[in-house]
Parts: structure tokens; C-alpha cells; sequence
């Protein structure tokens, strides 16, 4: 602690602030326009100057020490504030009445108010540059940008896409796209970090325009007349009259437009914002207390909504009749799968029933769908999504550490070292949470290895960036690891005092050299060891992975391999360190944590345990089921055999999304009685008897859990639209029918009844959850959460972590001379998994209108390929009809497939082969022949608007110090040039 003199007053405040902060938190009334909290020092506006010792400073670049004497309200600093911000105004039209952005946040308005500005020195002057419409969701006005370069920090630094920057040197600086592109054809990935930071309506959500304020949506002619109106009063009444007039049209803007805080529901990194809207129509979202992405989003999060109000949106039950579906009302389509819910149950027993729930809806959704397989139908055939991607790394997690989540949270990956990502494309996958790593790799010396089969954008960050053979990552991460304990660098101390197991693992290593690694991944030996030296050497590693590892046939061996890895370098039990397996739906995490599994009740209570069983029993009234049920690959085979004979099924593309389509879709067929609820009319839906409409997540309260194990409560932004309803309602509707006397009201009532049978969340309440508030199980009793697992040793009775032996197998499906070729897929950026949703935003579309192949260089040229070659993929499963882009990012005979088509579906190529541990299937192993069809070459099927064939500008941050440079700055003397009256 230290202290000093602040306006004549003696504070006490950490060594180390910055002296804005000390400023604002005393509400200083320091204007601040380039200063945001989660950007930090810029130094653009000079309109923070205050006095410190006699001299004036920037009060957002002034660190605090021992004894300063601040005067913040000086004539000196009074006047170089105002001659800062003249400067700000001379680039700024005030025409606050009339904008979109006068909703009582524009920090040049609110500015312009707090120094009680009546007239400018500097006249306002545009600049010679139109509007940038180009891109889908935003615009930008130089006219209005008062240069601050926020936007230039969150673009270079925050989300680290390095579009954007300004060109000081020019006579009319401006904010440059690529040094000087359009927006719409530049390398902006419209993440919208730009537009959250913006201080006023140079940069705005086109959502907004027109839409926002009574008199904004006027036409331009009519609206230049108003502004003209207003600066020819402005000489004799002043600013303070006109701002008076848009205070009071702000005012009457918050009366309509209402603000809810709720959780993105595409991927698992949890991020959460305010949703803005006006009736129906989103105005925009803007993150900013959010606790695991502050102001940051991806383009999914901040504009990928049209979704919610799309005309395809299902509003009305279907029931399937002759083999054409009509709409019935809810009490029929409710009745009837009732009626033959319980018709089939009664033939045939109730594991002739399966239910699958939803990791894109809420966790109480997923707890109530449990409930009524287990206690109201009675089988525990129960599963989720999590089977497709997650499983495996849970399982690897289980056997080594206890816990099958995160280590840590994402400030935890922040603070590592070194950072390995493995078989995880994080920059397209996990957006926000790549952007932190981004950032550490740039600004804070982390080090980045990637181990990939493509080169992605994390790829091309690394500073090791391996490719191993499909499938053979076991091989190099056991060798990597008996590398190290064979040279001694193993953290022996640390085995020792918390990890059972080390020798007879360290025995199933032996055949894992580096020379049958180099042979069987392909990778150099001298590169084996540069990464076995540089994990030694780190201060400390979190390893990162997703579907690259876990969909093959060895996801549950290799994710072990990973977690072996971390134990032996001592690399968890402090921030920095330990291993992250990337969920990917929003609510992947919660729906296994919730109890939507075959051997598992709510927060992994065995359904096989006598004790569990009881204590849910005694709640619910009822004698439950006692062995594991089928999950989604044996469901399958089950129906196939003639065992499962009725589904339901509620926000899941099984569909598409579940390997070996065309087998999948011949066992939905077979179902006697299938119900799928959904927010659309999906490819699943399309084998159903009884489709029943949803409601998406902006349509319901509840909680979501994202992959750093954080619960968050999603508020409800817009009511139902008129026909649908959300699932945890649909799902008690159902359940009532077939007797159950359920009576939730509320989600919290639902999360009451979690919480008091799971110990892992027995002290979740929505009170403790309320508004931006979240809690990373395990939860106490006390509320007391665990941010970072494992502070006190591993999830095992003894507290000691277990390494666990491991051998090496075959992949599946492997290559021959007929099917000759690798095929791998995953997601893009733009899209949502299949893309259902995502589809839906026309500015989505415009950047990606469909799937393709990415085809390397060399086999282009080998088979007379171009970027938009028509070409047919044959696996020994089926075929897919697509359009091949050629690029680096894959290389040799490797192919990818982005998995956004319900056209082209990868899984019309995978196998049904499995992990064996957990059935997830091995889609990365897909093995496949090309034609190439004798069709002209189209349109590539990647537009040039998208991001990927444009080149960032990277440069540290916003570059004052050439804006210092310019002849005609200057800063700010505190020398009075006009009688500018004392601010109250
Ligand atoms: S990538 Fe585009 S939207 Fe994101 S901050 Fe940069 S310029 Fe803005
Ligand atoms: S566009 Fe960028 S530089 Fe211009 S006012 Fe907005 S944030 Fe500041
Ligand atoms: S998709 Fe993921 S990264 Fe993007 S805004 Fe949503 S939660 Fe954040
Ligand atoms: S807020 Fe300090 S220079 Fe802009």
C-alpha cells in the first residue's frame, strides 16, 4: 500500500495502479475517451491530463507512487482536458438526437456533457472518405471517428486478428482494414471487438442503424437537414440546449429497448453479453462483464442471431401420417407420444426406449430429460453429444486425475509458459479463448507448440509446429514422454509426493521410442526432443486438445497419453499448468455433468452405486433402473437389431452428426416411434413420427456449463415465439402425460432439486448466479467454487493423481490403393457445426455459403484440380458430391472438410468404427477415394469477402508514438485558449 495526495485529500490505494483508475474510482469526473479498463493505456485522446507534482501527465499512462501530489481539478488540468477534447470534437459531428449511438453509453456524448462544453475552438471537419458498408454486420464512418484507435488496440491485442490500424501519418488519418482495404474484403473476421470498444458511432452493428432512437430511421436527406438545423443553433443556444433535447430522446429510448444478460449458445467458451433488442429485433450485443470474455466475441456471438427470428422457425407440433407430416396442436402431438410411449413400454420394456438430450440446451433441461428416462419410463438408455467428441478426453481425465473437466480456467492457460495445442483448430473452434492465448503468445512471451494435421492460424503462430501422420499422436506424446524420464528431466519430486503408478507405466513405454516415433509419425527425432525440451523447460504447460484427439479410434488412449505427459513434467496443481480438453457445444459439459448419460446420474453419481440409487429414489418416489444403459452408438446398433423400438430426441442432428450416416439414418427409419423436438425442421426431424417445435435459448431461462466448468445463468430475451415452447416446459408436458405429477415453474426450482442430490453442485443456486455471477464446479455447500482444480491433490480417495499404462493400436479405416486418400474435417469459424443455425444470418452465408474440400497444392496439381472443381468422394461408407479448394493449409494426400452441410455431409464418408473405451467414433479416421468430375470448374466455394484470403497488418498495438510524431501535434499545454468557463 501506499499513499498520496489527491485534490488536497490524503488516499491509501496498491502500488502499481494506474492513476485513472485511483481517479475514477473516486469519481473524479477525469475525462477519458481512448481509456477502456480491459484495453488499457492507449494514450490517443491527451483528455485524461491531470496535474501530478506540478506537472501535467496522462492520468492513464501515470502508474501511482509513494507521495504524488494529484491535482485532477486544476485550472491547468481543467483546461488541457478541454483542449484535448476540442481536438476529439473537431472529428466528431455532434448529432446525438438523431444517432443510434445515444442511448446514454457514448462516451463522447457523455464527455461532451461532463466537461459542459458549450461551443468548440476547433470546427468540426469530415474527412475525405465515404462510409465503409462492406461488411455484413458493421459499418464504419471516418467522419465520425475521433481516432482513439480503441478499435486498433481490441483488433492488434484483444482479439490479436492484427486487421486493423491507423495510417498517423497521413493527412487525414483514418482506421485502415489491411492497410487500407475495404472492410468486406479485408481480413476482418467480424468478432465485433471493434465495434464493443468504439466510444461512439464511427463503428456500428448495422442492426443498430435506424433502429435504436424515435427519430434515427428518418431518411439521410431529412436527417442532414435536422443536423444542419442544429449546427445553425448551435452558435447562440449552445451545446447545453441541444444536448438537453437528446438526453431527453436517450431517455425515452430506454422505455423500449430492454437489455438481458445471457450466455452464447454456440461454443464452449462460455462467453456471456447483454442482448439488446426492441420488441423482436436484436439491436446488438455488447459484452463486457462477461467473466470469461470481458468485451470479446466471435462473429457467431455478437452477430449470428438471425436464427431466433427466421420464417423457418417451427411453430406448430408435426404428426407424420400417410408419410407426409401435418401440423396438429400440442395437446394432440402430446397425447399421442404419451399414448405410444407407453404402449411400447408396456410390450416391450422400457429399454426399448432411449432418449437423447440436448448439449445446446440448458443443464436443467438435460437433468429433466434424464428424469423421465430413468424415474418416469425406467431405462437408463440416456445419452448426449458428448459421446461424438468429448467422451474420450472425460475418460483419459477419469484415469489419471479424477476429474473429467478442465484443470483450470482460461486465465489459468493465460498464465502457462507454453501452451500446446493439440488436434484442436482453437482459432476457429474456440474463438475468444484462442484470442487470450494469442495474446499471451504476442504481448507476454508465451510460447506456442501446435501438433495438427493442417495449418491453421495457430498453427502459423506456433513456434513448434508439428505434423504428425493421421492418427499415430499416442505414438509421439508417449515417446516425448519417455524421452524425458529416460533423460532424467522428469519431475521426480513432484511423482513422487503425488502420483501413484509411475513404474509399471513407465514399463508400457518401453516400445514408445523416438526412432519408432520418427517412423510411425513421421516427424523428425530432433524435433521430438526440441519439444520434449522445450515442455522441460517451461515455467509451466496447459495443453489444449479436442476432436483432432478424441474422435479416433485410440481418443480415450491418447487423451490418457496427454494427461501421462502432464503428470510426469509436474505440470498441474498451479496456474499455468494442466490440460484443457476444449468442449465444443455450449453445454457439452453440462449435459454429462447433468445426468443425460448411460451410466451416470447428475455430476457423475454412478447409476450402478445401491447408495446413489437410493438417495434419488427416496426424491423421486420411484424404483429406478440399476446398469448402465445403451448410449448413442449402441442405441443405433440396437434399433438396427430389432431391440430399441422408440426415440426421443430434442435439439440434436443425429442425422448428420452421428458417423456413418447413411447407416444412422437406415436405423432411425426403423424406429416404430421417433420423436424429435427442435428449433427447426432439421434433417432429424425428417424421421420422426411426431415433431415438436422448441425454443432457443434466447427464448428461456436456465443455466448453461462451459468447458472451464463455469455455470451461468441465461436470462430470457425475447418471450416464446407464438407456438413453440422451451424444452424443460415440453419435457415435463410429456412427462405429466404419462403420469409423473412433475410441477417445475421455473428452472430454479429444477436446479433446487440438482443441487440437493449431486454433492459436486450443492451449493449451485441461482442466487449465487444471479446477473454476470458463475460458479466452476465443484461447488460446496458454502458456495465456495474451485476455479483451479487440484490445489490440494487429485480426485482419488488418497489424493494421488494415477499415470495409466497404454500400448499402441492401428487406426481404423486405414488407406489403400483404392481408398488412397486421408479425409479429416471439423469446424469453421463462421458456422456452427452442421450449421443449422448459423445458415440462418445472411451475412454468415455471404462469408461461407456452403462446405467444400480443402485440397493441397501438390495433389491439385497431381489430379488437374482448381479451387471450385466439382469432385466426388467415395468412402467404403458412401459418397459426397462437393467443390475443392486448393490450399496450403492441408498437405500431401491429406483432404479436410469443413462439416457446415446438410447437402454434403461428412458423415455420409465416416465409418462406424469407435474408441473402444467409449464408442466415440472415430470420424477422423475416413479414408476415401477422388473423382474428379467432368464438370467446368466453378465458383470457388469460398467467396473472396472471406477472411482467409486476406492479410492482417500486425503491428504492436496502436503505434502513438507516430501520431506524436505529426507536425501538427501537440500536446496539451494547460494554457487557457479561450475563456472556457469552470465545469461544476
Ligand atoms: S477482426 Fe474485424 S471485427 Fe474483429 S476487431 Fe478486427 S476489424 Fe474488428
Ligand atoms: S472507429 Fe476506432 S478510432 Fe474511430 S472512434 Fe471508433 S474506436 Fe476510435
Ligand atoms: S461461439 Fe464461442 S467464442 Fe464465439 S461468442 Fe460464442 S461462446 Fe464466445
Ligand atoms: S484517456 Fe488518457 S490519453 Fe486518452
Amino acid at each position: 500500500m501506499i499513499r498520496l495526495t489527491l485534490d488536497g485529500r490524503e488516499v491509501e490505494l496498491n502500488a502499481g495502479e494506474l492513476l485513472i483508475d485511483l481517479l475514477l474510482r473516486n469519481d473524479s469526473k477525469v475525462p477519458h475517451v481512448c481509456y477502456h479498463d480491459q484495453l488499457g493505456t492507449i494514450q490517443t485522446c491527451d483528455t485524461c491530463m491531470v496535474e501530478v507534482n506540478g506537472q501535467l501527465v496522462r492520468a492513464c499512462a501515470t502508474t501511482v507512487t509513494e507521495g504524488m501530489k494529484v491535482e485532477s481539478k486544476s485550472m491547468r488540468a481543467d483546461t488541457a482536458q478541454r483542449e484535448a477534447f476540442d481536438r476529439i470534437l473537431a472529428n466528431h459531428l455532434l448529432y446525438c438526437t438523431v444517432c443510434d449511438n445515444n442511448n446514454g453509453n457514448c462516451t463522447i456524448h457523455n464527455t461532451t456533457k461532463m466537461l459542459e462544453v458549450e461551443h468548440q475552438n476547433i470546427p468540426f471537419k469530415p474527412k475525405p472518405y465515404e462510409v465503409d458498408k462492406t461488411n455484413p454486420f458493421y459499418q464504419y464512418d471516418p467522419s465520425q471517428c475521433v481516432l482513439c484507435a480503441r478499435c486498433v488496440e481490441a483488433c492488434q491485442n484483444v482479439e490479436v486478428n492484427e486487421t486493423l490500424s491507423i495510417n498517423w501519418e497521413d493527412p487525414n488519418p483514418r482506421v485502415l482494414w489491411d492497410g487500407g482495404k475495404s472492410i468486406g474484403e479485408s481480413s476482418c473476421v467480424s468478432c465485433g471487438h471493434c465495434v464493443t470498444v468504439c466510444p461512439c458511432n464511427a463503428l456500428m452493428e448495422k442492426s443498430m442503424i435506424g433502429q435504436a432512437g424515435y427519430m434515427t430511421g428518418i431518411p439521410k436527406s431529412v436527417l442532414n437537414g435536422m443536423i444542419e438545423m442544429v449546427k445553425g443553433v448551435e452558435p447562440d443556444t449552445g451545446y447545453g440546449a441541444i444536448l438537453q433535447v437528446s438526453e431527453a430522446e436517450s431517455a425515452m429510448r430506454e422505455s423500449r429497448t430492454r437489455k438481458t444478460k445471457t450466455v452464447c449458445t454456440y461454443c464452449g467458451v462460455g462467453c456471456s453479453f447483454d442482448i439488446w433488442t426492441r420488441d423482436r429485433h436484436i439491436l446488438k450485443v455488447v459484452p463486457s462483464a462477461g467473466p470469461t470474455n470481458g468485451i470479446s466475441t466471435c462473429v457467431k456471438g455478437k452477430f449470428g442471431w438471425d436464427f431466433v427470428n427466421s420464417p423457418e422457425r417451427l411453430t406448430k407440433p408435426l404428426i407424420r401420417e400417410n408419410g407426409t407430416f401435418r401440423e396438429a396442436t400440442w395437446d394432440e402431438a402430446l397425447s399421442l407420444v404419451a399414448r405410444r410411449f407407453a404402449e411400447i413400454k408396456a410390450r416391450s420394456g422400457p429399454d426399448a426406449l432411449a432418449f437423447i438430450s440436448s448439449s445446446k440446451c440448458t443443464n436443467e433441461e438435460s437433468y429433466l430429460m434424464q428424469k423421465l428416462a430413468r424415474a418416469v419410463i425406467g431405462t437408463n438408455n440416456m445419452d448426449n453429444c458428448s459421446r461424438y467428441c468429448q467422451a474420450p478426453a472425460t475418460t483419459g481425465l477419469f484415469r489419471t486425475v479424477g476429474y473429467g473437466g478442465d484443470s483450470g480456467s482460461i486465465k489459468d492457460i493465460e498464465n502457462a509458459g507454453l501452451v500446446l495445442i493439440i488436434g484442436s483448430n482453437t482459432a476457429e473452434s474456440h474463438p475468444v479463448l484462442a484470442s487470450r492465448v494469442k495474446e499471451a503468445h504476442k504481448l507476454r512471451g508465451q510460447k506456442l507448440v501446435v501438433a495438427d494435421l493442417r495449418k491453421h492460424e495457430m498453427a502459423h503462430r506456433a513456434d513448434l509446429f508439428i505434423r504428425p501422420n493421421p492418427g499415430t499422436d499416442i505414438v509421439w506424446l508417449c515417446a516425448v514422454t519417455r524421452y524425458i524420464i529416460d533423460s532424467g528431466l522428469a519431475k521426480t519430486e513432484f511423482i513422487h509426493q503425488w502420483v501413484n503408478g509411475f513404474e509399471e507405466y513407465k514399463k508400457s513405454l518401453e516400445p514408445f521410442t523416438l526412432e519408432f516415433a520418427e517412423k510411425t509419425c513421421g516427424l523428425p527425432i530432433a524435433t521430438l526432443k526440441q519439444l520434449a525440451n522445450m515442455i522441460v523447460e517451461a515455467s509451466g504447460v496447459c495443453v489444449l486438445w479436442a476432436m483432432g484427439i478424441t474422435q479416433h479410434s485410440m481418443g480415450s488412449d491418447s487423451s490418457t497419453a496427454i494427461s501421462n505427459l502432464m503428470l510426469v513434467t509436474g505440470n498441474y496443481m498451479r496456474t499455468g499448468t494442466g490440460a484443457y480438453p476444449l468442449r465444443g457445444h455450449n453445454n457439452v459439459q453440462g449435459a454429462s455433468d447433468h445426468g443425460a448419460m448411460p451410466n451416470n446420474l447428475t455430476g457423475y453419481q454412478k447409476v450402478d452405486d445401491p447408495e446413489v440409487r437410493a438417495r434419488f429414489e427416496a426424491a423421486w418416489k420411484v424404483k429406478l433402473p440399476t446398469t448402465k444403459g445403451l448410449d448413442n452408438h449402441l442405441m443405433i446398433e440396437a434399433i438396427h437389431d430389432g431391440k430399441l423400438k422408440a426415440m426421443y430426441l430434442f435439439g440434436e442432428e443425429i442425422a448428420l452428426v452421428d458417423s456413418n450416416a447413411n447407416y444412422v439414418h437406415g436405423a432411425l427409419s426403423k424406429l416404430e416411434f421417433f420423436v424429435a423436438q427442435d428449433i427447426f425442421f432439421s434433417r432429424t426431424c425428417q424421421f420422426a413420427d411426431v415433431v415438436l417445435p422448441a425454443s432457443p435459448s434466447l427464448e428461456k431461462e436456465g443455466t448453461f456449463t462451459s468447458t472451464e466448468r463455469r455455470i451461468q445463468r441465461l436470462y430470457q430475451v425475447l418471450e416464446p415465439l407464438e407456438g413453440s415452447r422451451p424444452d424443460w416446459r415440453i419435457i415435463q408436458d410429456v412427462a405429466n402425460r404419462l403420469g409423473a405429477n412433475w410441477n417445475y415453474r421455473h428452472p430454479s426450482e429444477i436446479y433446487r432439486e440438482i443441487a440437493a442430490l449431486t454433492p459436486m453442485f450443492a451449493g449451485v443456486t441461482y442466487e449465487r448466479l444471479e446477473g454476470y455471477k458463475s460458479l466452476q464446479w465443484p461447488v460446496a455447500a458454502d458456495g465456495t467454487d474451485q476455479p483451479l482444480l487440484y490445489t490440494k491433490g487429485f480426485f482419488f480417495p488418497d489424493g494421488k493423481a494415477r499415470l495409466y499404462p497404454l500400448a499402441m493400436r492401428e487406426p481404423s479405416d486405414a488407406p489403400d490403393e483404392e481408398f488412397d486418400l486421408h479425409l479429416n474435417n471439423g469446424r469453421m469459424l463462421e458456422h456452427f457445426h452442421e450449421g443449422n443455425m448459423t445458415y440462418k444470418s445472411n451475412g454468415i452465408r455471404e462469408k461461407v455459403p456452403d462446405t467444400f474440400v480443402e485440397v493441397s497444392p501438390e495433389l491439385a496439381t497431381e489430379r488437374g484440380i482448381q479451387s471450385g472443381t466439382w469432385v466426388q468422394l467415395f468412402s467404403r461408407y458412401g459418397k459426397v458430391r462437393v467443390r475443392a479448394l486448393v490450399t496450403e493449409r492441408v498437405t500431401g494426400k491429406q483432404l479436410y472438410m469443413p462439416m457446415n452441410s446438410s447437402s454434403s455431409p461428412i458423415n455420409l464418408l465416416t465409418s462406424s468404427h469407435t474408441d473402444k473405451e467409449t464408442h466415440t467414433p472415430a470420424y477422423k479416421e475416413t479414408s476415401v477415394r477422388m473423382v474428379v468430375l467432368d464438370e467446368t470448374a466453378g465458383e470457388s466455394p469460398l467467396p473472396r469477402v472471406n477472411s482467409r484470403f486476406h492479410h492482417p497488418t500486425p503491428q504492436m498495438g496502436v503505434e502513438v508514438e507516430r501520431k506524436w510524431k505529426r507536425a501538427d501535434y501537440q500536446i496539451p499545454r494547460g494554457v487557457p485558449v479561450a475563456a472556457a468557463p469552470k465545469r461544476s
